[in-house]
């Protein structure tokens, strides 16, 4: 490694810099006062926009893990830029670039190793793959003790609610209330959402997100996987953790404490915010957002989650019941493999539900202690749920 830099610039690697993700952090780089280096750029398998990054933003290593055209990778004769094929080089790359800050933008369960690569070197973890926590939170944070680095929340309401903690003391929180805007399908009947289609189910009504977490936001497995994601990253029982529809999404989340007093978070949903958040480290840097006009917005409201149309959260009560076990790589698997069905069109909206609650079901817990039981759990479940489907 190599820490004799002779310039201030911040090397960084933005992991599914293809994704909503990946591209908004690339558009928040660009704003930056301080120089960055996105050193490493990676993807799953679209080479045409992971090869126009390159281009434009010349990393010194590129990465696809399974390329869908893997000869136009092959040829593409970047100068400057050692382009890779495979998770190996992903992993690899981590742990040589002399990398300041790694962001985890890659979607589903396919992101965790590169999050514990990434701990294990002692590199900070900009963390938006919210399944790395959710499949594996307690192996996590013990990579991140021994090593020193730090986990920052990217999702919305997580660093809303690390915002709204600041230098507070954690002991004093009484309990933290993560907002949902309630998706597309909010106030519908469960007999309207049997017929609910592809298209309309990724309609999301206030944010533009990959086609997973926009499944899961019309579900509600997204808010569970947030809960999940809030209890490790900020040491809460569940009931400490409440969930509150809000369709506006101006309020990201609340934290109350023992002294009464209830601290919000407010912007206009606009994922910028929260990266550019963990980018710089809590140092406010200016930037590109939409203004918040409560004029305007007229009024802010709240409501209970239905949870009689949207069970997510009580079919997911028995993760919430054991935690530091495998359920939470049960629920996350068979949730990315009920929405992979759903949305090549052999699972219909409700049967998400019951796919998941079948696959917890099934599922005999046992205490976390590796990274390979995790990704053993994970590919059983989706063994499992797939032969329900196809
Ligand atoms: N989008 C949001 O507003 C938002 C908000 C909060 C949290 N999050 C979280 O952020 C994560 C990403 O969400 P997203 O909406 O950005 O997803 P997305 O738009 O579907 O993008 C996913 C990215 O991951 C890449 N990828 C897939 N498998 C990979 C692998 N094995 N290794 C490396 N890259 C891989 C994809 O590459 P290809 O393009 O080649 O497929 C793409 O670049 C999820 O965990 C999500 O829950 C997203």
């Amino acid at each position: 490694m190599n820490r004799d830099r002779k310039t201030t610039q911040r090397r960084i690697a933005i992991l599914g810099s293809t994704g909503s993700i990946g591209t908004q952090a690339l558009e928040v780089m660009a704003e930056a006062q301080e120089p960055w280096h996105p050193v490493l750029l990676t993807a799953g398998k679209r080479v045409a926009p992971l090869l126009k990054q390159v281009h434009q933003q010349q990393p010194e290593c590129c990465v696809v893990i399974d390329p869908d055209d893997l000869s136009a990778f092959e040829t593409a004769g970047v100068q400057g830029t050692d382009l890779r094929v495979g998770e190996q080089h992903q992993l690899s790359a981590i742990a040589e670039l002399d990398l300041d800050l790694v962001l985890n933008g890659i979607t589903g369960a396919a992101g965790l190793r590169a999050s514990i690569a990434t701990l294990e070197a002692g590199i900070d973890l900009a963390l938006a793959n919210k399944e790395s926590l959710v499949t594996a939170g307690s192996l996590l944070k013990s990579c991140a003790s021994a090593s020193g680095a730090r986990i920052i929340p990217v999702d919305s309401e997580h660093s809303a609610v690390m915002q709204c903690i600041a230098d507070s003391d954690p002991a004093t929180i009484r309990r933290i209330l993560l907002t949902a805007s309630g998706g597309p399908f909010r106030g519908m009947t469960r007999d309207q959402l049997k017929d609910v289609t592809i298209e309309q189910a990724l309609q999301h009504p206030t944010w533009k997100m990959g086609p997973r977490i926009s499944i899961d936001s019309a579900t509600l497995f997204n808010k569970v996987l947030e809960v999940i994601e809030a209890r490790e990253l900020f040491g809460l029982p569940p009931d400490g953790i409440e969930v509150l529809v809000h369709p506006q999404s101006i309020v990201h989340a609340i934290v109350e404490y023992q002294d009464g007093s209830s601290i919000a978070h407010l912007g206009e949903p606009d994922m910028r915010v929260p990266i550019r958040h963990a980018l710089h480290q809590g140092t406010r840097a200016a930037g590109q957002f939409r203004p918040l006009d409560l004029i305007q917005r007229g009024q802010l409201t709240f409501e209970q989650v239905d949870g009689a149309t949207f069970p997510a959260l009580e079919i997911a009560q028995v993760v919430m019941d054991h935690p530091g076990t495998t359920l939470g790589a049960v629920l996350n698997a068979a949730d990315e493999e009920a929405v992979a069905g759903f949305l090549s069109g052999s699972v219909g909206f409700l049967q998400i539900y019951q796919l998941v609650e079948k696959a917890l079901q099934q599922h005999s817990p046992e205490d976390l202690v590796s990274l390979e039981q995790v990704i053993e759990t994970d590919r059983e479940t989706r063994e499992r749920v797939r032969s329900w489907y196809l």
